[in-house]
């Protein structure tokens, strides 16, 4: 048996169809269009390569983007007042600092200082207190987590009553989709065990999952043994494991993806898999952050 490849890509296209028809609406009610700030401090490769995706996908999307670019050297303190900035502009509705930062920087402060109705990113402490107390109305899921979520339902894996296990206990995913799962209401009311690794055994926990959420950053950590027949896996890793000939990273994911793909009944790949979704999430989170400061 072959399990049924999630698609990240497809599911993108779809989601950025039905926001480029937002911003068209958007411009004609209000003359006006969303506004992301991407803020990139130095020149981290990867950094780079992921904020022109959001660049690009902004633009294609019709935003007013503005890519701000600033030098390894920035002081905390211009950084803060940077953002500052930002908050008091009126065509700017999401802020995004791609991370991580130098380490004379704190991350902390950095996020802190967003203005929790334009933290597209969902990292600052009041969204992810609304997002802990179930107030989704007025607040931005993270971005990564919010697209595991609409992966898990637009590929109509059942999450009722369902059992999730999350490998990896970090901030930016683990933490937050485990609390998402278990939340009431669609696309959740799972029961969720979050392993890490302090766990004792982290193969009979990954055994009995309905959803397997994997977020460790350890290449091919999951073998196949580990997966019950016919679960929907969610592989969150981007492990670079070599460079290409082109110089292209060779990326690959916590997951053993061809052998799990003989005992899962669905499996998102890597690349192609939650990462389209990330960035999808977060043209969704900037559209609802204009929505909302322009009425
Ligand atoms: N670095 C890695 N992932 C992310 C993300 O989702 N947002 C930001 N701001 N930085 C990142």
């Amino acid at each position: 048996m072959s399990a049924e490849i999630i698609s990240g890509t497809q599911m993108r296209a779809a989601i950025l169809e039905e926001l480029a028809r937002e911003v068209n609406m958007m411009r004609e009610k209000h003359g006006k269009v969303p506004g992301l700030v991407t803020i990139l401090v130095g020149e981290n490769p990867a950094s780079v390569s992921y904020v022109s995706l959001k660049v690009k996908t902004a633009v294609s999307l019709g935003f007013h983007e503005v890519q701000d670019n600033q030098p390894e050297s920035i002081t905390e303190e211009a950084l803060l007042d940077l953002i500052d900035q930002y908050n008091q502009d009126p065509d700017i509705h999401g802020i995004l600092v791609q991370l991580p930062l130098p380490r004379h920087i704190s991350e902390e402060r950095v996020i802190h200082a967003i203005d929790p109705e334009k933290d597209v990113d969902g990292f600052h402490p009041v969204n992810l207190g609304r997002m802990v107390l179930g107030d989704r109305r007025c607040c931005f899921l993270p971005c990564t987590p919010a697209g595991i979520q609409e992966m898990i339902v637009r590929s109509g894996t059942p999450t009722s009553g369902a059992e999730v296990v999350v490998v990896g206990r970090s901030n930016i995913v683990g933490k937050p989709i485990a609390i998402m799962m278990g939340q009431k209401g669609e696309g959740a009311d799972s029961t969720v065990t979050m392993v890490h690794t302090r766990t004792r055994d982290l193969a009979a926990h990954c055994r009995r999952a309905d959803i397997l959420i994997v977020a460790a950053g350890v290449p091919g950590l999951v073998k196949p043994d580990w997966i019950k027949p016919g679960a929907t896996v969610i592989d969150v890793g981007v492990n670079r494991v070599g460079t290409a000939a082109s110089g292209k990273a060779i990326l690959s994911g916590d997951v053993d993806f061809e052998a799990a793909s003989k005992v899962a009944g669905k499996i998102t790949p890597v690349p192609g898999g939650v990462g389209p979704m990330t960035i999808a999430m977060l043209m969704k989170n900037t559209v609802k952050a204009a929505w909302m400061q322009l009425e």
